[in-house]
């Protein structure tokens, strides 16, 4: 798929999320992986947000991955985009942003300040944002390590990276 289609593509995928919710009946199996404190975190996030996350999470799963920590960290790898700090229409932009645009989204995450750039900001910043705040709730150090360096696809999340964009 060229950048331009893969763009496209993302785009009509997050307006798809933003009508998606959780259901009732998949609680369960987050309560499996959270702790209430991981609960807590996860429902902070925007509806699409954990709907996105729990298929990322469902797609580990299908591959056959049975790593717990890996799991819950897959559950809450966007929580720093929660709390209102990353607003769930950002995500289109972002990613129009950063097929076309690089270098301005590039400059436009560089700094919190002013106001306008800080969603761009803490959207760049989301894993380590969203690790501090699984390292504060008490969430084992494993899977706060998975949350702050789930961007890298080399890194020790690299099966939840390289899921994190498909779903
Ligand atoms: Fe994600």
């Amino acid at each position: 798929m060229g950048m331009r289609a893969r763009a496209v593509y993302r785009v009509s995928q997050a307006w798809h999320l933003l009508t998606a919710r959780v259901q009732p009946e998949e609680q369960p199996f987050i309560d499996t992986l959270l702790p209430p404190a991981g609960r807590a975190l996860f429902v902070t996030m925007s509806a699409g947000d954990q709907r996105h996350c729990l298929n990322v999470c469902y797609a580990l799963k299908e591959q056959g991955c049975s790593d717990a920590n890996l799991l819950a960290a897959a559950l809450l790898h966007d929580v720093g985009k929660g709390g209102g700090r990353v607003r769930f229409w950002m995500r289109p932009v972002l990613v129009l942003l950063r097929a076309l645009a690089p270098g301005l989204l590039h400059w436009l995450a560089e700094s919190p300040d002013p106001f306008w750039r800080r969603p761009f900001y803490a959207a760049w910043q989301h894993a380590n944002v969203g690790a501090d705040l699984a390292a504060a709730a008490g969430l084992p150090t494993r899977v706060v390590l998975l949350i702050r360096t789930h961007p890298d696809p080399h890194g020790p999340a690299a099966p939840l990276h390289a899921v994190d964009d498909q779903y």
